[in-house]
């Protein structure tokens, strides 16, 4: 899928801007401070409905306005859409794709997707499980629907059963409640653990291709789902596993008030011959792991939806050593990408584009 316009006003320090882009690499280049990654920000909201950098949404609003909006088109195989965000003062969001307001996020996931690198995602393996658990969630719910919906169920079930172990204090009789909560959280939950094994499975001889690739290295890079709950790979039945471990717990998370074991504390396993990257390999090591892991992303999804993503390369290259650039570039072939830089040098035919103090040009 491509992009072939963008309007934004009022949005961080874009008073008003008008793009249209091109198949390929388009390259966004200016000075530290001049908007690119604001603008790449911009299109990572109309396909996640989140900012990749920061949760409050008002920051997105240009300073002293009230409100911003975000115009995308999206050319797709067979369809073409308009995406329009509005983001208010207070960080509300709304959305409405072409024309017929949308009330759940999940209903704007799928319209266009994206994979994003920037510095911080380089720095996935090393990086807490909370993370990885993004990655994993990210990458999952713009394919599939039911894996948003129940992973936004589980969390507003977690939140309400950490509400109420917090408030717990050994007197009222809570685990008629909790009984209740727990089963919510062991369906769902279910559901989530499975198709994070599954998403894992098949990152892992991805991911693992383009690390040999990329490393020219004979280590073997394993990745897999790490779970509190033994077995979650191999069990069957998984919702009776997780409510049984989440039963286990129940004790133990009464005295610490906070629920300790389901999908929300696990995380990837990530090993070079059997060693544990995350303690383990060095920032090279691991930037190499997760360049890969990246690029197994873009893979899954073209392969599991049909289309090529839009990649978003907030400046990764000052990242990357010189191999490892033409490789992650080479590798954009066929796909749109966006690339921001400070200085426009690179060996590849592109259409560029001047950023400057919120204005974006085609030059
Ligand atoms: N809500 C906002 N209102 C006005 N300006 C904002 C807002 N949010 C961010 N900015 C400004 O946007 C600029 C940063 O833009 P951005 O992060 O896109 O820069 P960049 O071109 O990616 O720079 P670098 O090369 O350093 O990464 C800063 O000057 C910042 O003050
Ligand atoms: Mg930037």
């Amino acid at each position: 899928m491509r992009i072939s316009s963008l309007e934004l006003s009022n949005f961080r320090n874009y008073a008003s801007a008008s793009v249209s882009f091109e198949d390929g690499l388009n390259v966004l280049y200016g000075k530290n401070a001049s908007g690119k990654t604001n603008l790449l920000e911009s299109i990572y909201l109309c396909s996640i409905f989140k900012s990749p950098r920061t949760t409050k949404d008002k920051e997105l609003v240009k300073i002293g306005e009230k409100s911003a909006t975000v115009k995308l088109v999206v050319e797709r195989k067979f369809a073409r859409h308009t995406i329009y965000l509005n983001i208010d003062a207070q960080g509300h969001k709304k959305v409405a794709v072409d024309g017929l307001p949308i009330n759940r996020a999940g209903e704007l996931l799928g319209v266009l997707g994206v994979v994003f690198f920037s510095p911080d995602e380089m720095k996935l393996v090393k990086e807490s499980p909370a993370e990885r658990r993004r990655f994993l969630d990210v990458g999952l719910s713009q394919q599939q629907k039911s894996y948003f919906i129940a992973l936004q169920r589980y969390n507003k079930t977690l939140k309400q059963k950490n509400n109420l172990l917090k408030d717990y204090r050994g007197s009222a009789n809570i685990d008629d409640m909790l009984d209740v909560w727990d089963a919510g959280l062991a369906r769902e939950g279910a559901l989530i653990i499975k198709r994070r094994v599954e998403y894992i499975a098949t990152l892992n001889d991805a991911a693992g291709k383009f690390h040999s690739a990329i490393s020219g290295q004979k280590e073997q890079l394993k990745l897999s789902y790490e779970s509190g709950m033994s077995d979650a790979a191999q069990g069957e039945d998984i919702e009776k596993l997780l409510l049984g471990a989440i039963k286990a717990a129940r004790s133990k998370d009464k005295e610490l008030g906070f629920s300790t074991v389901g999908p929300h504390r696990d995380d990837i396993k990530i090993e070079l011959d059997g060693k544990d990257s995350r303690k383990f390999a060095s920032q090279g090591q691991q930037r190499t792991i997760a360049l890969a892991m990246k690029l197994g992303e873009v893979l899954i999804y073209r392969d599991g939806i049909g289309e090529s993503p839009v990649l978003l390369l907030d400046d990764v290259l000052s990242e990357l050593d010189e191999n490892r650039q033409n490789l992650l570039l080479k590798m954009t072939r066929g796909f749109q990408t966006f690339l921001t830089c400070t200085e426009f040098d690179l060996p590849y035919p592109a259409t560029k584009f001047l950023i400057n103090d919120g204005s974006a040009k085609k030059m």
